[in-house]
């Protein structure tokens, strides 16, 4: 009944063809055409510059979202047509995930909010007495859901080499009883690609499972966990061009399965019955939809399906070696300013996704991403970065400080306490990377236009602030 409806919906390709790979078009994505006010006067088309927290959706994802809502019903509950219609599309999109991901036989595609809730779905989901080995650079999201695990905390490593080996020995030394690594494929910080291929054979050998964070590398790269051979890998819709509210916990089932449900309620439960003695009984589902309690977000799940279709068919060789050439624009661009200093872990060699944070000697970086949305209509992130063990590290500032903003304006040679990140993707035209280039380059040269002030811990221009 709906193969032929979701066929139509899912099969026109945004991808452009060219020669060079490198030289493709950026894929069409929401608010491209977007102007916004400087400060300055006038405005310009919105250079969105920050996907690492969010990226914009896709057109194809949008479009695709837009032909199934007149269509749009309940899931699994419902005997209607659209319910149907709908459930279909559902069970579908976790196909279309499990093809994406090069999921095995038995592996199961949970639907979840985002990274955060499946990373916290598996804390819930390991057996009791589980060590847990996560290293400190890692995301907050994967940093932090352990709390009833033993949790060991391995210390930042220099290089990926040195990455393998610190697990390796933390494994080496680890009581019996099961043991899980939790892993990011790309850093949120730095854009650095961990060796997860290599931490998973590690945490293999030592009888540990690991789960990758691909948070980061699933909109940038082909994740494939049979190949990387991770036990579970977990993304967010949102920063893969599908803000729709879903996220995907994808791998191994048993742990899923022998665990109670986490969430209880409709759904979960294959069947429900009052016991003799008052309470009840319940007999949950043993797939997926054990961890799926409640209505699930269709629209989301099948917004992730269409961005997942959408990637492959633009080739992940196109993506990759565009988004390498824009990578390359903006390190060469930032290497032209001395007062720039780019954060990196593994060094200035390593592998790197579209996502770059730095420091700019004399400035606060609050301040400096204040001005470069205010003065030039570009958005990147300034802060920690959900990552304040990994900033600090690479900042060299004191584990201790609160990491808030500071004064708006550092001394010249004053340590900063928080970076600017700037990150792209598949969307990005070279005009944003460019912009984004220049406006480093002429506010380290002339300075901000304007004048700034922190206004709830954050960096704003003054109202009337202009300082030439
Ligand atoms: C590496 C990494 N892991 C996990 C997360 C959490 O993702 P979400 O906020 O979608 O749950 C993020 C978000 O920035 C991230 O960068």
């Amino acid at each position: 009944m709906t193969s032929a409806y979701l066929n139509a919906a899912t099969s026109q390709s945004s991808s452009t063809t060219t020669e060079d790979p490198a030289c493709a078009a950026p894929l069409p994505v929401l608010g491209r055409d977007v102007t916004v006010p400087l400060v300055t006067g006038g405005e310009v088309t919105y250079a969105a510059l920050d996907y690492a927290a969010s990226a914009p959706a896709l057109q194809r994802v949008w479009d695709d979202v837009a032909a199934y809502a007149p269509y749009y019903g309940s899931v699994h509950r419902g005997a209607g047509y659209l319910s149907q219609l709908s459930t279909d599309l559902f069970e579908n999109s976790r196909r279309t995930v499990a093809e994406f991901l090069g999921c095995r036989p038995g592996d199961q595609v949970v639907f979840t909010r985002s990274t955060t809730d499946s990373l916290n779905l598996l804390a819930a989901v390991v057996p009791a007495d589980t060590q847990v080995f996560v290293f400190e650079t890692e995301h907050h999201a994967s940093l932090l859901p352990w709390r009833d695990a033993r949790v060991t905390y391995l210390n930042a490593p220099r290089t990926p080499a040195e990455a393998v080996a610190t697990l390796d020995r933390a494994l080496a030394g680890r009581e019996q009883g099961p043991a899980l690594v939790c892993v990011t494929g790309a850093s949120n910080v730095t854009g650095e690609i961990w060796p997860v291929r290599e931490l998973a054979a590690a945490a293999h050998r030592h009888g540990a499972r690991i789960v990758l964070d691909a948070a980061q590398l699933a909109p940038h790269h082909p994740v494939d966990i049979a190949e990387l051979d991770v036990d579970w890998v977990a993304f967010s819709g949102h920063k893969l061009y599908a803000p729709f509210g879903s996220g995907v916990l994808a791998g191994r089932a048993d742990w899923l399965r022998e665990a109670e449900p986490y969430l209880a309620g409709g759904g979960a439960s294959r069947k429900v019955a009052r016991r003799a003695d008052g309470g009840v009984d319940v007999d949950w589902h043993t797939t997926a939809a054990r961890h799926e309690a409640g209505s699930p977000n269709v629209i989301g799940v099948y917004a992730i399906a269409s961005a997942c279709k959408a990637l492959e068919e633009a080739g992940f060789d196109t993506l990759v070696a565009r988004e390498q050439r824009l990578v390359r624009r903006v390190r060469d661009g930032l290497a032209s300013v001395p007062e720039v200093r780019v954060l990196s872990l593994f060094g200035d060699d390593a592998p790197r996704v579209g996502v770059l944070s730095f420091v700019v000697e004399g400035w606060n970086s609050s301040h400096f991403a204040a001005a470069l949305s205010a003065e030039y209509g570009i958005g990147v992130r300034d802060g920690l970065f959900c990552a304040h063990p990994l900033v600090r590290t690479l900042l060299g500032s004191d584990p201790q400080d609160p990491g808030e903003c500071g004064a708006p304006e550092a001394e010249p040679g004053e340590r900063s306490l928080n970076a600017i990140r700037v990150s792209f993707g598949a969307g990005t035209p070279d005009e944003h990377v460019d912009r984004f280039v220049g406006a480093v380059r002429e506010l380290v040269r002339e300075g901000a236009r304007w004048s700034y002030r922190t206004e709830e811990g954050r960096c704003v221009p003054d109202r009337d602030g202009e300082t030439v």
